[in-house]
């Protein structure tokens, strides 16, 4: 075990301990970082998937509890097929018909999903092994992971070179910084996979009180492909303007609801236009232990997702997670981007940087 915090540093400075954490089944080492910052709160990142391991954020009373589903070790990680905590790319969520068109070349990419690609094909961002460095920041300790996404890799253009920065500053936020460059035009869509629930595991999210900034969502058709219309939240159980439980409509006789088996939807955030500083996209409170996680972004769109396809997965500490059990905010641009015209363009052209940030901020309700 190495401790990276600075020696003669303050107990309370904060801190990051790195462990070796086993090797891939193709013999890559694989490690955990874990990081603490100066008012106890705890977060573990494992260099495999750039995965959030564990999240522990204190309750109204101050104790600290895990909020985030994971497995207790990389085997877990490596047979995960949820992507549970992981960084997600090259492109997050869906492409219809695995397949895209940049400049009259079309790109064919893997059926992981159906018909489409999910997730960024089959061995996805969540796959590789990344890269890890500490980094010194004021707000608190960081870490920065790397990788090189192979020019032709799961059908993509250009040699991507990916930085995803985890930040998790003192005041309890987890900062989480994406950027990429790339040698040929592509598509890129990075996100962050982590499977919440604000009660500690075990339960369901049914209770968990949710805001969403949004007027609009993208529907979808029966392989959760967008269709295109950019729909009015308005008397649907879409609208999360004020605040709701997740579990107060999601069994509601709704063709969009039963299209994704509950929540799987793009909420189209409310953001200015030409506005480049995260805003406000969501607000989730669970009134039992008084945890509050704000989701703050630079992206346009989040996906809802209330795990309906969890189905008996084996967790950390003997728990087995099911639908409902989590849910997750990946904000993101819309899914299915590379072939709708009118959504947000998620092309990457050589000379550009991608740069985007999503910032969860943990707090309490007395
Ligand atoms: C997708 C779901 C999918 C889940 C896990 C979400 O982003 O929208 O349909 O089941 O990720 O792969």
């Amino acid at each position: 075990m190495t401790t990276l915090a600075p020696i003669g540093a303050a107990p309370n400075a904060g801190s990051t301990v790195k462990k070796p954490w086993g090797k891939t089944p193709d013999g890559q080492a694989v490690d955990l970082y874990v990081l603490t910052n100066r008012a106890g709160m705890e977060m573990a990142i494992t260099t495999y998937g750039g995965a959030v391991v564990s999240l522990k954020t204190p309750d109204r009373s101050g104790k600290l509890g895990d909020v985030v589903l994971g497995y207790d070790s990389l085997e877990g990680y490596v047979n995960d097929k949820a992507y549970l905590g992981a960084i997600v790319g090259r492109y997050g969520n869906r492409i219809a018909h695995a397949q895209f068109s940049l400049d009259g070349k079309t790109y064919t990419l893997a059926k992981n999903n159906g018909e489409n690609s999910l997730h960024g094909g089959i061995k996805g961002f969540n796959k590789a092994v990344w890269t890890a460095k500490e980094i010194s920041t004021r707000g608190g300790p960081s870490l920065e992971l790397s990788y090189l996404s192979k020019d032709g890799e799961e059908g993509f253009a250009g040699n991507l070179k990916v930085t995803v920065t985890y930040l998790l500053l003192d005041n309890n936020a987890l900062r989480i910084e994406y950027s990429a460059t790339t040698d040929k035009k592509t598509v890129v869509n990075l996100t962050n996979h982590s499977y919440f629930n604000l009660a500690g595991p075990g339960g369901d999210i049914l209770s968990t009180v949710l805001m969403v900034e949004a007027d609009k969502f993208t529907p979808v058709d029966a392989g959760l492909i967008p269709t295109g219309e950019l729909r009015d939240v308005s008397g649907t159980p879409f609208d999360f303007r004020k605040p709701t439980a997740i579990g107060a409509r999601i069994e509601q006789d709704d063709e969009q609801l039963k299209l994704g088996h509950g929540y799987d939807h793009n909420f189209v955030l409310r953001r200015a236009a030409g506005e480049r500083a995260e805003t406000l996209a969501a607000r989730a409170v669970d009134p039992a232990s008084g945890r509050v996680l704000e989701v703050w972004t630079t992206e346009p769109g989040v996906q809802l997702y209330t795990s309906n396809f969890l189905d008996g997965v084996k967790g950390k500490g003997g728990v087995t997670y099911t639908r409902r059990s989590a849910f997750c905010l990946e904000t993101q641009h819309f899914p299915d981007s590379p072939n709708q015209a009118k959504f947000p363009s998620a092309v990457l052209s050589p000379g550009e940087t991608y740069h985007t940030s999503t910032t969860f901020k943990f707090t309490v309700e007395k």
